[in-house]
């Protein structure tokens, strides 16, 4: 049956500890914890730690730029329209500097088998940090892995389904491959809005649709991790058994290998995949839905 919700399950920060983890670990549905934790990150924190790493950011047109954190602070300050997307280099350094504390105690010290997918390669995947400014936004999308979300600075907004999509509805299921994302119309009607500010941690689950909306510059940081197997079975059968099958598990290890912000979505790339759509109905309409979404 279809779990349909209709606001998020709010906690706050004094909520006692065994009610969320409950919630966590028996709903599987996106929530929020108001104030759970206090931020001093910001711009200047971020220039202080990391001024001269390069970074890979979508700029105004989403295509990929390298510059340094530093440069990128300037230019975001000027007002420009910048997004870092899941960045690890900087999200993994940054864990260091920020209260986890709580995140883990919230999802317990659990591993699954696919969390060991995540921490491959030179970075682990599991720790990222996310900026973007003014009018940043992302079609709305469902992946694998899931996500606690901490948000660090200023605030961001989060369209999130009311319920899971059903797999027939959704429009882009392997467009996107080898990386694992799928892709769907956005529809007010059936997403609730809901803002975040410093301070808040929001659950979202794997497969659980969402974008994202922001109104000026916000930071934040994501932990990723999956679910137990039983979830993707009883909760997400179709959507799980599909990817595993139309992604055949080499290009899946390579994507995953890959450092994240290496392969992040540019707008050329996704204009490529769309171009090879043999059908030119198809193509003309992929073409005009990507175009329409920001591709940050
Ligand atoms: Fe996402």
């Amino acid at each position: 049956m279809t779990q349909k919700i209709d606001q998020i399950q709010t906690f706050k920060h004094t909520t006692d500890l065994n009610e969320i983890q409950d919630y966590f670990n028996n709903e599987k549905t996106p929530f929020v914890i108001k104030n759970a934790f206090s931020s001093n990150i910001d711009l200047n924190y971020l220039e202080r730690h990391f001024s001269n790493q390069d970074v890979i950011a979508l700029n105004e047109k989403s295509d990929k730029e390298t510059l340094s954190m530093s440069e990128l602070i300037s230019k975001v300050n000027q007002g420009k329209k910048y997004r870092l997307r899941a960045n690890t280099k900087i999200g993994n350094q940054l864990k260091e500097n920020i209260d986890t504390h709580y995140l883990e105690q919230v999802r317990g010290n659990k591993k699954h088998l696919f969390d060991y997918l995540l921490s491959f390669g030179k970075t682990s995947r599991q720790n990222t940090l996310f900026l973007s400014t003014k009018e940043c936004t992302f079609s709305k999308h469902a992946h694998v892995i899931s996500g606690l979300i901490m948000h660090l600075y200023g605030n961001k907004t989060w369209y999130i389904s009311k319920s899971r999509e059903r797999f027939q509805s959704i429009k882009y299921k392997s467009l996107l491959n080898p990386n694992p994302l799928y892709v769907t119309d956005k529809d007010p009607t059936e997403e609730i809005a809901l803002r975040l500010e410093p301070g808040d941690v929001l659950y979202m689950p794997a497969y659980w649709f969402h974008y994202t909306y922001s109104y000026d510059i916000n930071i934040s940081y994501s932990h990723f991790f999956t679910e137990p197997i039983q979830y993707y079975l009883y909760k997400t059968f179709l959507m799980f058994t599909y990817q595993a099958v139309t992604n055949p598990i080499h290009s899946f290890i390579k994507a995953i290998r890959k450092e994240p912000e290496e392969h992040i979505f540019d707008r050329e790339e996704i204009i490529d995949k769309c171009n090879k759509i043999r059908n030119k109905a198809q193509r003309d309409e992929a073409l005009r839905f990507f175009k329409d979404n920001d591709y940050s």
